[in-house]
């Protein structure tokens, strides 16, 4: 493929979902060329989660082919639904929903999270516990106002996604206007995990490169904040100074922020204030 800025069908017809599970998520270690990324994810997920009263809806935008997020929100949501671009990824989740023997096996991911929460045995539990709560698995399109059209969701209580609006966006302003978008299906006050790279231009399925969006810890600052949010957390992982082929990124983030109940509100009277209009 010739590199470029890879298109949602780009991810419909070369993007194999098998191939990306086996290359990045086959052991909770993750590939070796990634250091400790999939460790910093997981346990930073199970920690959030378990600080968190159990809620009704988590929605997860971009998942690919993958259930890691999913695995540990398992317990505090009572219902999940997951979305992604491509319908190769959905097929992925529906083998392993269904118990099909062909299906990628998540069972060392899922024992990694049960140890992380304190009890490894309840790996099967937690399983099956994740195939009864997710409810949907939906096609998403961040660049519409409504990502999940022509589904119409009630707002959710948590909002999470991992690695997808870099992949998804070719420059900053379609980044910004996704967020926008993604950020309209979540609760005022509802919760936001994402889970992002900084500095990253590419990454590798099968030697085939998929674009990413490079970005600094400011712009995604900046960026969440314009889109209403309020930064509870932002934990960073740098890549030790060693080379690597599978991807670039400089270091990835994970975070936790919160959607302002009052940031319309807000947005007007700054706007009236700007206008120098009579505000009561
Ligand atoms: C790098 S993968 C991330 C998969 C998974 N969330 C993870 O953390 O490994 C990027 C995902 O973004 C999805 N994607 C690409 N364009 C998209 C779009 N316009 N709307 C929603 N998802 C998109 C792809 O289908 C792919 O599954």
């Amino acid at each position: 493929m010739e590199f470029g800025f890879t298109f949602g069908n780009c991810y419909e017809k070369k993007f194999n979902p098998r191939v990306y599970l086996e290359t990045y998520y086959v052991s909770p270690l993750g590939n070796p060329q990634e250091k400790e990324f999939l460790p910093f994810v997981l346990k930073n997920l199970v920690k959030a989660f378990s600080s968190f009263p159990k809620f009704h809806t988590l929605l997860e935008i971009g998942c690919g082919p993958c259930l890691h997020l999913a695995l540990c929100a398992s317990g505090r949501a009572e219902e999940i639904v997951l979305s992604d671009f491509a319908s190769n990824n959905h097929q992925e989740i529906q083998l392993w929903l269904q118990n099909d023997p062909g299906a990628f096996d998540w069972s060392p991911i899922a024992k990694f999270v049960c140890e992380l929460e304190g009890n490894r045995e309840k790996w099967a539990e937690k399983e099956k516990k994740l195939r009864d709560s997710i409810k949907q698995v939906l096609k998403c399109d961040v660049h519409q106002s409504n990502p999940l059209c022509p589904v119409e969701l009630e707002p959710v209580d948590c909002l999470v996604t991992s690695l997808c609006l870099e992949a998804a966006c070719k420059d900053k302003t379609a980044y910004c206007s996704a967020l926008r978008n993604v950020t309209s299906l979540l609760k005022p006050g509802g919760v936001l995990i994402m889970i992002s790279v900084l500095n990253e231009t590419y990454y590798t399925v099968n030697e085939l490169k998929f674009s990413c969006l490079k970005f600094d810890q400011a712009f995604l600052e900046k960026a969440l904040k314009e889109a209403g949010y309020e930064i509870d957390q932002f934990e960073i992982l740098a890549f030790p100074d060693d080379r690597r082929s599978i991807s670039d990124w400089e270091a990835s983030v994970f975070l936790v922020a919160h959607k302002q109940e009052y940031f319309v509100l807000n947005q007007y009277y700054s706007c009236c204030k700007s206008m120098q209009f009579t505000t009561y």
